[in-house]
């Protein structure tokens, strides 16, 4: 199959260039101008678009087993959504369960999306039982193609691991070239602030961000940086939401420490207000970290500008808002009668481009190509999928977004794909939004049409190449 997007302006994090792109069988194989049309099988005109490399979301959680229902989005609805809204590779949580190993756990996630995925997909693994034996298997991991470990400071009693076991796992998933990630919130604090306010009656929403403040984050984060500075290890911090925690990460970088830090594209517009939204409407809002103040948000867009943070995300964890209608999971009712109730998490794999474009770039807060840096680039990076993903050259895969920076949309959950009854961005108009995406080569969306086909996406296994950036 032979395809030439011709007419079109290429944006990468590095170049802008008009330039047309040649593709054969799936993979970029050449970028000039002027190809002969006259053995393609299709020929694009890209007048007047962007070409950028797919987005790559370093951070989901599809069908997921948590706060005792599981989300919404299996790996198909996930991933129609994703391709909707310009993300064409993602990277899962494969969540350890107690008593069984984290190959056990990786397995399940890759049964998870056999046969479903549309687009291409790759996981990290949760460490969630801290036995020796966990932190044994770390060197495995590889052979299931997973270079990457995720432990949580937060969710005691579910999640969360000690100290100990956290640094035990960063030395030696440094030593097999293993990146390590972290939740980093004061999960023992959580665990007291919500039996206290619970004891004094305090069950609405906003409470949540009482018993998950600002200083909770901070802590954690200033501790989880103080261990790199210990082990020398390298450590991403995912899902960053507050001023005091990127400026935890600001000056480990500054020392020269290999940290790195992820957000999220809630925390760019949502605050704790949305949360704090009369009656049960703020349960939708719930997610942990918390969006915080207006401070705290104008903090993260700094970060993204300084470098401070590398990568948006989503944290793509969604829970119907009324989950008792036929069909539907239980979802946010589960917490009707208190905030801590209520799943944790919050929807967004569609969202994420077009609404960091129209916030981010229309708004002059960030240019057109850290744009690509933070949504698709960073992400391959840091993971171990570049160059093969995440940019725009030869010999890359073809996953790529024709996108049509005057074309206005209004988001709204009647419209959008995720298997979820609403939305965090209800309302917005944006302009800019995907007019066709790619997954090595064939077309997913077209004009708003949906192309692609259950099973067609690959498990994309990551090998112990990735980078401190
Ligand atoms: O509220 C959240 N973030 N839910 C998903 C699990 C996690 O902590 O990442
Ligand atoms: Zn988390
Ligand atoms: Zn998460």
């Amino acid at each position: 199959m032979i395809t030439i997007i011709k007419n079109g302006t290429i944006i990468t994090a590095g170049d802008t260039i008009g330039a047309d792109i040649l593709i054969e069988n799936g993979l970029i194989s050449a970028i000039g101008k002027d190809f002969p049309e006259a053995g393609a099988d299709e020929v694009i005109d890209a007048s007047g678009m962007y070409i950028m490399p797919g987005g790559i979301d370093p951070h989901t959680h599809l069908d997921m087993p948590f706060g005792g229902t599981v989300s919404s989005d299996d790996f198909f609805t996930g991933h129609k959504a994703a391709a909707f809204g310009g993300t064409t590779c993602h990277i899962d949580f494969a969540i350890q369960q107690k008593g069984h190993s984290m190959i056990d756990a990786i397995k399940t996630w890759k049964k998870k999306a056999e046969g479903k995925a549309a687009i291409d997909y790759s996981f990290h693994v949760a460490l969630t039982d801290p036995v020796e034996s966990s932190v044994e298997e770390i060197p495995n991991l590889l052979t299931e193609g997973v270079s990457s470990l995720k432990i949580f400071m937060a969710y005691k009693g579910a999640f969360q691991v000690d100290d100990t076991t956290f640094m035990k796992a960063m030395k030696k998933s440094a030593a097999h070239g293993l990146t390590t990630m972290v939740h980093a919130e004061n999960g023992d604090a959580i665990a007291l602030l919500t039996e206290e306010l619970l004891k004094a009656g305090n069950t609405a929403m906003g409470y949540h961000n009482v018993a998950h403040s600002a200083a909770i984050e901070a802590e954690a984060t200033a501790r989880a940086v103080s261990f790199v500075e210990i082990t020398n290890a390298p450590l991403y911090i995912v899902h960053i939401a507050c001023k005091d925690g990127l400026e935890a990460v600001r000056n480990g970088r500054r020392k020269g420490l290999p940290v790195m830090g992820e957000t999220c594209v809630q925390y760019t517009y949502l605050t704790d207000q949305h949360i704090a939204t009369a009656d049960f409407e703020g349960a939708k809002y719930i997610c942990s970290p918390p969006p915080k103040s207006k401070d705290d948000q104008i903090a993260v867009w700094e970060a993204l500008r300084d470098n401070t943070v590398q990568t948006v995300a989503t944290d793509h964890c969604p829970f119907w808002f009324d989950g008792t209608k036929e069909g539907r999971t239980p979802g946010k009712e589960l917490g009707k009668e208190s905030w801590a109730k209520v799943p944790n998490g919050v929807p967004g794999i569609e969202d994420r481009l077009p609404v960091m474009w129209h916030l981010g770039v229309n708004s002059g807060k960030i240019s057109p190509n850290r744009f690509v840096e933070i949504t698709s680039t960073n992400p391959a990076k840091i993971f171990g999928l570049y160059p093969q993903k995440g940019t725009i050259s030869v010999g890359a895969h073809a996953d790529l977004v024709i996108f049509d920076p005057e074309k206005e949309h209004t988001i709204s959950a009647e419209t959008h794909h995720m298997n979820v009854d609403y939305n965090c961005y209800e309302g917005m108009t944006v302009k800019g939004w995907p007019k066709q995406v790619m997954v090595r080569g064939k077309t997913l969306v077209k004009d708003g049409e949906w192309l692609g086909a259950q099973g067609y996406g690959e498990f994309i296994p990551r090998k112990s190449f990735n980078k401190i950036v």
